[in-house]
């Protein structure tokens, strides 16, 4: 089986969120299970790598000669990219706000391009996210259509909050019959539709959350499904990770203490193990709840709390964060960067990671903190609401605090009941342990993904016949 996965950012080349975890991930993942894997994401600024050959590429009434490099590779994983001077010439995926989709609408036919022409013909195309939407309309309706016709193609949606919208001028450039946004072209012409958690799925067939895209999915019917992501475990496994200033297992969660001294050490906190700390590693966007954190800090610290924020992002959010951390100066901390480094110390230096997501389509973070023996409070929504059992409801199985309404008063009594547990310390370490047990590896995810690409297989020779 041979599967070409698209994405506009893939872990360690270029990373903006969660997206990019996965989609260095779920490739390894597929390849240790015997797929032919080639992972293609846009030729970004400084990523090098060995050109291989170039593709002419119609784009309106130009050609743009579009250069095929090799990476290093990833684990049995050939990564790819595909650059034009200026046109990624940049060196983050996408801004916070603006869906800048000229690049993506460029790279969607330079995909498909390399799908066909290639002498490696995938059986899949897998596209992810509004940036890899056009590839499938592109596959359908464009001048490869042919070449691809019996090529199956997966389109995963990680956000519906973005989706590429595409004015009159771009449409044109296109060259295609008009098909709303990338996001929407996406859905509508793959052969398989999938989200990274089934709860997400549920929230967004429903006309209140499904931002004017519920109709086109419900049309998918039973071609569209919740696949929940998985956690890279050989990334990010405390007993190896090399950026943590002491590694631990689960035989010796005390292991955390050295790395919670340095986490307050470098973020200017008071250096008491006995203070509870809580960590929240985001972008900051009004998705991930930072609003509601801010106004719930000066009650946290009150508990006696202390809490490191660190992400990049909307400006509000940094001033607002930047503001709390000289107000409650020794208890609360923030770092403006994405530093995957510092991200690593978060996961282990802190007791708790917080996930007040407004929604959340999967939510990697607070199982990467799980891994680290970090216990999230998360509010109930999305993908949290289908991987964080609340320990409250479910001692015996409960993997941390949950919260479902958007209010202070409800995540601070999640912070409450959770503070209760930390402070009986056998239970506490009991927790702490059978977080770090549990199991969201690739492994059972890889499995369904590989199902699902035999499905979109079997669709196209269904639609040839
Ligand atoms: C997006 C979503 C997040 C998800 C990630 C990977 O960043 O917001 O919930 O975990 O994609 O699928």
């Amino acid at each position: 089986l041979r599967v070409l996965f698209a994405s506009a950012e893939a872990y360690p080349y270029a990373k903006v969120g969660g997206l990019a975890d996965v989609s260095s991930a779920l490739p390894k993942a597929l390849a240790q299970r015997g797929v032919d894997v080639r992972l293609v994401i846009p030729g970004y600024r400084g990523l090098g790598g060995t050109p291989v050959r170039t593709l002419d590429v119609p784009f309106g009434q130009v050609h743009e000669r579009v250069e095929v490099r090799r990476l290093a590779g990833l684990g049995g994983v050939e990564v790819l990219t595909l650059g034009v001077p200026d046109w990624f010439d940049r060196d983050t995926p996408y801004g916070y706000q603006d869906e800048d989709v000229l690049p993506f609408v460029l790279f969607a036919k330079a995909v498909t391009a390399l799908a066909a022409q290639d002498t490696w013909r995938p059986h899949v195309i897998h596209c992810n996210d509004w940036h890899c939407g056009l590839i499938a309309q592109e596959a359908r309706q464009g001048p490869h259509r042919g070449a691809l016709e019996r090529t199956g193609l997966v389109f995963t949606i990680h956000n519906i909050a973005y989706q590429g919208r595409v004015g009159v001028a771009t449409d044109q450039l296109i060259g295609l019959p008009p098909a709303g946004t990338l996001l929407e072209r996406g859905i509508a012409f793959a052969d398989r539709v999938n989200t990274v958690s089934p709860r997400y799925m549920q929230e967004i067939l429903t006309p209140a959350q499904g931002a004017g895209v519920d109709d086109l999915l419900r049309s998918r019917g039973r071609a569209a499904r919740g696949i929940l992501n998985g956690v890279d475990y050989e990334e990010f496994n405390p007993e190896r990770d090399p950026w943590i200033v002491s590694r631990y297992d689960g035989s010796f969660v005390a292991g955390k203490r050295e790395n919670k001294a340095t986490l307050q050490r470098i973020s200017g906190l008071e250096t008491d193990p006995d203070r509870p700390l809580f960590g929240m590693v985001a972008r900051l966007v009004s998705q991930k709840g930072v609003g509601l954190l801010s106004s719930a800090l000066g009650q946290i610290v009150g508990r006696g709390g202390q809490v490191v924020v660190m992400g990049e992002g909307a400006q509000r959010y940094r001033r607002d964060l930047q503001a709390a951390a000289r107000r409650f100066a020794g208890s609360v901390a923030y770092h403006p960067t994405a530093r995957e480094a510092l991200a690593r110390q978060v996961y282990a230096g802190s007791d708790f990671f917080l996930a007040p997501s407004v929604f959340e389509p999967c939510g990697l973070t607070p199982l990467i903190a799980l891994r680290y023996g970090t216990i999230p409070i998360v509010r109930h929504t999305g993908g949290l609401a289908d991987t964080v059992r609340d320990y409250a409801d479910d001692p015996a199985a409960g993997l941390g605090f949950v919260f479902v309404q958007r209010r202070v008063a409800s995540l601070l009594a999640a912070v409450d009941t959770a503070l209760a547990v930390y402070r009986r310390r056998e239970e506490w370490q009991r927790l702490q342990r059978r977080a770090m047990a549990a199991d969201f590896s690739w492994r059972a995810p890889a499995q369904e993904y590989v199902g699902l690409y035999a499905e979109a297989v079997r669709a196209r020779r269904s639609a040839g016949q």
